[in-house]
């Protein structure tokens, strides 16, 4: 009887592997297919009335080769891959060969890079230096400001807290990313906490859409925790100076007569009445917003990012003029730094499902839609599983040693990741890699193996890829500056510097007098 079984599942992987195609017909097929997009393409010189960003939080392109392999197949596209015009973005900071979260948002936001870990602020704010932070001079513009300046609506969904590294850059300056509330600041500090920033101070107190987590940031002693803990990690804080933040939104919408709601759970987000909604806040839990497997899905639980994105969408396109949204899928980066590599690309998939909505909901014409990475995590694809096996199994034998190793694995870990233990026999000490085969590594909590035992995954310095359709998302061509992607959405977008068409040519005039002085001087 077991034997059968065991036939039975063999026959099935016979299957499986025939239905895999190596015949000429099937690599034509797919090049032709190809060949003919690329010969379609053409430039949109359409200003972009919209702009959708799209950042998956560490989700470098090893992670979005694994995200493809495990929805399709090596040979699947994302719907970003079909974009017509992609390149690369150089993610250093300012100080650092490998960055932060909120260095590099701060980048893509403001259009220059700014030293690890700081907010919204130039180069010449050091981490923790609350004073220079405060000078107007070292104070970035974002695409968000620009946006409202613009006359059109801004906002930002993710799913981490509202005050995480990755969306505050689009609002507020400051020195350290962890001052998301009072308790993190220095005593006596004369700066301001990122949460009061978004509500109190422009432009996030004018940003139309607002969605994520990070209730106990913005509200005093935050109870009704939903799925989170009062996490009193270094890396996040809890409110307890008296101020309830989103009573303080409400009257301020109400002060001003804006049609506003504020919503909290998937109910209320499903019964949103959008035309009676000119400014949408909707905090969805204490924390971060749970990985989207461990996800509440019913009445009382927090919407996906696809469910966000669709509302966010919904309210913004009311202004004719357009709109800038940011939408961070930044579990991606959560579960990279605990190890959990099918989380991470489980919540890659979750991020490109928004990136369909948003497609499917918006004109190519007129709306700019770029998906990027703010830097990637050191998850590497080892050789040589066979094509058509799961991403998350056994590619094979060491040579060296006879113990498998699995086809995803990390340069850097946390105490989880570290699989190795000291085996002492008659030859002497030995360090061993613990055998996969005798795990279930198809399990979300499976940690893979990790080179360097650390805290935590950290960051990678590799380049991230940038995917952009619609007016002039050719400006996404080659090996960029991560601060480019500011320069490209607001000359496709016409914001700021770029508002009038000649600015450009002004800028190279300037460079050519430049040119021609430093030429005499010699
Ligand atoms: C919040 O909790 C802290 C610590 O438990 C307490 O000292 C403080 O008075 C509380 N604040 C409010 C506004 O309830
Ligand atoms: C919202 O407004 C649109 C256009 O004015 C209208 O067609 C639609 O019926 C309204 N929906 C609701 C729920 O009031
Ligand atoms: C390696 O994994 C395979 C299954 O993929 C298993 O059959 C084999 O026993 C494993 N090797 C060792 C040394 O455990
Ligand atoms: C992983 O999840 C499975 C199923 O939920 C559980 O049985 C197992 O104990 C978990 N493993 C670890 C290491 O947490
Ligand atoms: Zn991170």
């Amino acid at each position: 009887m077991r034997a059968r079984s065991v036939l039975a599942f063999c026959a099935f992987i016979v299957t499986v592997r025939s239905t895999l195609r190596t015949d000429r017909q099937f690599w034509t097929d797919l090049a032709h297919n190809e060949l003919e997009e690329a010969l379609k393409i053409k430039w949109n010189l359409n200003p972009a009335k919209n702009v959708i960003l799209f950042i998956g939080d560490g989700m470098g392109p090893n992670t979005v080769t694994a995200a493809r392999i495990y929805k399709g197949g090596e040979s699947h596209r994302l719907v970003y891959e079909k974009f017509p015009h992609m390149g690369l973005l150089k993610t250093y900071s300012a100080n650092k060969m490998v960055p932060d979260s909120a260095c590099t948002a701060t980048a893509m936001f403001s259009g220059v890079k700014v030293n690890q870990d700081t907010v919204g602020v130039d180069a010449s704010v050091q981490h923790r230096d609350c004073e220079a932070g405060l000078k107007a001079e070292a104070r970035l513009k974002s695409l968000a400001a620009l946006a409202l300046e613009a006359d059109k609506s801004a906002g930002f969904v993710t799913t981490m807290r509202v005050t995480h590294a990755t969306p505050s850059p689009l609002y507020a300056h400051s020195a350290s990313r962890s001052w998301e509330c009072e308790a993190r600041l220095p005593d006596n500090s004369p700066c301001k906490d990122i949460a009061r920033q978004l509500v109190e101070d422009w432009p996030g107190r004018d940003l139309q859409v607002i969605m994520g987590g990070g209730r106990q940031q913005l509200v005093s002693n935050a109870t009704g925790t939903e799925q989170d803990p009062i996490n009193l990690s270094p890396w996040t804080c809890y409110r307890q100076d008296g101020r309830n933040l989103i009573e303080q939104y409400k009257t301020d919408k109400q002060t001003r007569g804006f049609k506003h709601s504020v919503i909290m759970n998937n109910r209320e987000l499903a019964e949103l009445n959008v035309n009676e909604t000119d400014y949408l806040l909707g905090i969805f839990s204490n924390e971060h917003l749970s990985y989207d497997h461990e996800r509440n899905k019913g009445p009382d639980g927090m919407p996906s990012l696809s469910e966000m994105v669709g509302a966010a969408i919904k309210v913004l396109q009311k202004n004719k003029k357009g709109y800038f949204l940011m939408v961070e899928g930044g579990n991606v980066d959560m579960a990279h730094h605990r190890g959990w590599a099918k989380v991470a690309v489980n919540e890659a998939v979750a991020m490109e499902e928004a990136v369909q909505l948003a497609a499917d909901m918006t004109d190519a014409e007129d709306t700019l839609l770029v998906v990027t990475s703010d830097h990637t995590h050191t998850l590497s694809i080892n050789g040589y599983p066979d094509r058509g096996s799961s991403i998350f199994g056994i590619a094979q034998p060491s040579s060296h040693d006879g113990i498998n190793y699995t086809t995803l694995s990390y340069g850097t870990g946390g105490p989880g990741s570290f699989q190795f233990y000291v085996q002492t026999d008659t030859t002497g000490s030995h360090v061993m890699r613990r055998e996969p085969s005798k795990e279930d590594t198809e399990q979300y909590n499976y940690t893979q193996v990790a080179g360097i035992q650390l805290v935590e995954n950290y960051h990678g310095g590799g380049d991230v890829a940038v995917y952009a359709r619609g007016p002039y998302s050719h400006l996404f061509h080659n090996v960029h500056e991560q601060h480019y992607v500011f320069h490209a959405i607001s000359y496709a977008a016409k914001l700021g510097a770029y508002s009038s068409s000649t600015s450009l040519q002004v800028n190279v005039f300037h460079l050519a007098i430049i040119t021609a002085i430093s030429f005499f001087m010699l």
